[in-house]
Formats: C-alpha cells, sequence, structure tokens
C-alpha cells in the first residue's frame, strides 16, 4: 500500500506525551506555534493531544486542526465511544484527521489495568475501532505495553483491529523495557505472522526508561516498521520518549540503511530551543544533536585533530542541523593548537616563543577559572606582547 517502501514517516507526539509531563503544560496559542513548526519541519503527523481529557486540550486540537494545511493532525482516544465522540468533534476542521485508539495488550495490563481477560479486551479493542472508522477513514490503533506482551496474543490483537479498519498499528514499549534485539524481533514476528499486515503501517513507539528509546525505534524499523512516534528533545513521560532529532539523524547519517524521511534536520537546534522554551524543560548540554555540547570540542587531542580534519572528530555538520559551527572551547584540556587557532581567529599572528610563553599562562589561567573567553585570550597576549616589547 505504500509507495516508497523504504519511506519512514514521522509521527510526532511533542503535544499530547510531551506535554503529559508535569511542568510541560501549554496555553492553546504556545501549542499552535509548535504545531506550526512541526509542519515546517516537515512531520507527517502531528498528534495534538487527547481530547477527552480537558476542555483545553479539546480546544487546543480544534484550532491546531484549523491552522494546519499538510500534516495529519491526530488525536488521542482511549478504546470507548465517549473518548472517541470527543475527538471526532475536536478534529472536525482537521483536513486529514486521524483517530489513535487503543488498549492494554499485555498480561500485566489486561489483569492489573482492566481486570479483564485477553477475549474481552480483544472485543473491546475491535470495537473501539469499528466504532471510530464510522467517522474518520484514518484510524491507528495502539496496543499498549506490547513492549511486555506475549507475541502470540499481540499479533491476535494486531490481526483483529486491522480487519477491523485500522490503518496504522502502533507497538508501544510503554515501559521503555525492551532491549534493541528483543523490540525488532517483535516487529519482525508481527510483519511475519499477522496475516494481513501489509494493509496497515507499523508504528513504533518507545519509552526511554533505559535510556533506549532511540536503539529500539530505529530496531524496530530495520525489522519493518515504516512510522516512528516521537517528541523534539525526547520529552515525555517518566524518562520520556524517542527523541524526534536523533532517530531521523540517524537514518540521515547511515545511508546504508536506505530508510529516509521528510524532516529538514536544518530546523532542529530552533525547534528545541522553542520546545525548551515554551516547555520550561531545559535541554541537557550532552544531549545529542541539540545539546549545547553536541558540537563543542574541548580536549587537546580532540582539538588537535578536528583542527587538522573536521571528519576526524565530526559525523554530523552542524550546519546540517541548524547549528551555526562547531565550537572550540579553551579549557586547561586545551593544546596548543586549539589556542594558536583561537589567537588567529582573533587576529594575531605569535611567534612560536610568544605563542608558548602565552599558552603557559593560559593553562594557570584555565586552571583558575575552567573556560577561557576571548576576552580572556585577548588579554593574555597583550601581556605577553607587552612584556615582549620591555
Ligand atoms: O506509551 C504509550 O503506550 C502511549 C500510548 C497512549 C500510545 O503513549
Ligand atoms: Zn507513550
Amino acid at each position: 500500500m505504500l509507495h516508497d517502501p523504504n519511506r519512514v514517516y514521522v509521527f510526532d507526539t511533542t503535544l499530547r506525551d510531551g506535554e503529559q509531563v508535569p511542568g510541560c503544560q501549554l496555553a492553546t496559542p504556545e501549542k499552535i506555534e509548535i504545531a506550526k513548526a512541526l509542519e515546517a519541519l516537515g512531520v507527517d503527523v502531528i498528534e495534538a493531544g487527547f481530547p477527552i481529557s480537558s476542555p483545553g486540550d479539546f480546544q487546543s486540537v480544534v484550532e491546531i486542526s484549523k491552522v494546519l494545511k499538510d500534516p495529519i493532525v491526530c488525536a488521542l482516544t482511549r478504546a470507548n465511544q465517549q473518548d472517541i465522540d470527543a475527538a471526532v468533534g475536536a478534529l472536525k476542521y482537521a483536513k486529514r484527521p486521524r483517530i489513535h485508539t487503543g488498549i492494554g495488550s499485555s498480561d500485566m495490563h489486561i489483569k492489573y489495568k482492566f481486570n479483564s481477560t485477553r477475549e474481552e479486551i480483544l472485543e473491546r479493542a475491535v470495537a473501539a475501532v469499528r466504532y471510530a472508522k464510522k467517522f474518520v477513514e484514518d484510524i491507528e490503533f495502539f496496543a499498549e505495553d506490547a513492549g511486555r506482551a506475549d507475541n502470540v496474543f499481540l499479533a491476535q490483537m494486531i490481526e483483529a483491529v486491522i480487519a477491523a479498519g485500522a490503518t496504522v498499528v502502533n507497538i508501544p514499549d510503554t515501559n521503555g523495557y525492551c532491549l534493541p534485539e528483543l523490540y525488532g524481533s517483535k516487529i519482525r514476528f508481527l510483519k511475519e505472522n499477522v496475516k494481513n499486515i501489509d494493509q496497515a503501517i507499523i508504528s513504533v513507539h518507545c519509552h526511554n526508561d533505559l535510556g533506549l528509546a532511540t536503539a529500539n525505534s530505529l530496531s524496530g524499523l530495520i525489522n519493518g516498521a515504516r512510522q516512528v512516534e516521537c517528541t523534539i528533545n525526547g520529552i515525555g513521560e517518566r524518562a520520556g520518549n524517542t527523541a524526534l532529532e536523533e532517530v531521523t539523524m540517524i537514518l540521515k547519517t547511515h545511508h546504508d540503511l536506505n530508510l529516509h524521511t521528510n524532516i529538514n534536520s536544518k530546523h532542529f537546534r530552533a525547534i528545541s530551543d522553542m520546545v525548551s522554551d515554551l516547555m520550561h524543560m531545559p535541554v541537557q548540554p550532552n544531549k545529542a544533536i541539540v545539546g549545547q555540547n553536541a558540537f563543542a570540542h574541548s580536549s587537546g587531542i580532540h582539538q588537535d585533530g578536528f583542527l587538522k580534519h573536521r571528519e576526524n572528530y565530526e559525523i554530523i555538520k552542524p550546519e546540517d542541523v541548524g547549528v551555526d559551527s562547531a565550537d572550540i572551547v579553551l579549557t586547561a584540556r586545551s593544546g596548543r593548537h586549539a589556542l594558536k587557532h583561537h589567537i588567529e581567529r582573533l587576529g594575531h599572528q605569535l611567534e612560536r616563543a610568544v605563542l608558548n610563553d602565552v599558552y603557559e599562562r593560559f593553562l594557570i589561567l584555565a586552571d583558575e577559572k575552567g573556560h577561557i573567553n576571548d576576552e580572556d585570550v585577548i588579554l593574555l597576549v597583550s601581556t605577553v606582547e607587552k612584556k615582549t616589547l620591555v
């Protein structure tokens, strides 16, 4: 059913799974701002909210639906008619609406969350998809806690919801439990054992409780999934979701995987800053792709190698992800080469002996201060130059 078998659809849930995080709640105008930025970034699906959860969230889905032109606008529901009715109402202005409905699939959830049985859960799953399908053509079904579900039962559930009309089947590792091989083999099992699987797109939705969300998503894609659910900066429940910028940049960097998205990575830094500011959620400095230090080289060995040839220490060009340039940070771990480069960038050419003198003073100051800035360098150079003139 897909035109291009190697195209990976990007489903962004910053405004739903991301916005669930305590302290990250947004007002409708802020959500619209982020939704427009996601559209410009090139995401295929924007999960705009969970309309039954609050009047504010309902309204946000309505307003986002009005402004977006290209992406599919998706609304989350549990597997019941009331939730689905709310989603249908909230999506009424969407040009391309999608309902995302689902229910638990692991025995843990079936027993301790729903106090139910596999048979009953299966019936509820099918009934929800059939009901949603009366209003909207594009139905995504999520099998919550699929990461811990029995594969044979999961396959039975997925086959039944596709037969009921699901166009996308989401296999969430809700608790971030899986290892990449385990998650990838689950997707492969579904590809090989669900008779009607070619009538739907398999979606991966991974949480980061063990720091494996991106690795697990990638494993799912390698094994046949063609939609990835993710958030900007990896925000989301508990330890977060797969980071959009990470998983899409991996696909862009590893051409050998032969998987591609519609994402324009040049927007990454700007949208990361926007989400971080609006959600009051700082980005850790060492965060891949969008962290402050992602392109900062600070040790002498790395700086020397980088200055000789960028690609010695650079697998991603900073400009490809919206960062102006790599940064050579001057600290007590920096070498002469980095200091010389910095001094030249500031417009000074120093004799070898003078540079050695500046470097010695630089190390003493760097031990004291930690980070040396342009003003410090200029002062050091002028002090040594004055001394040389005397
Ligand atoms: O993690 C999860 O299982 C979810 C579902 C609601 C899709 O967020
Ligand atoms: Zn989730």
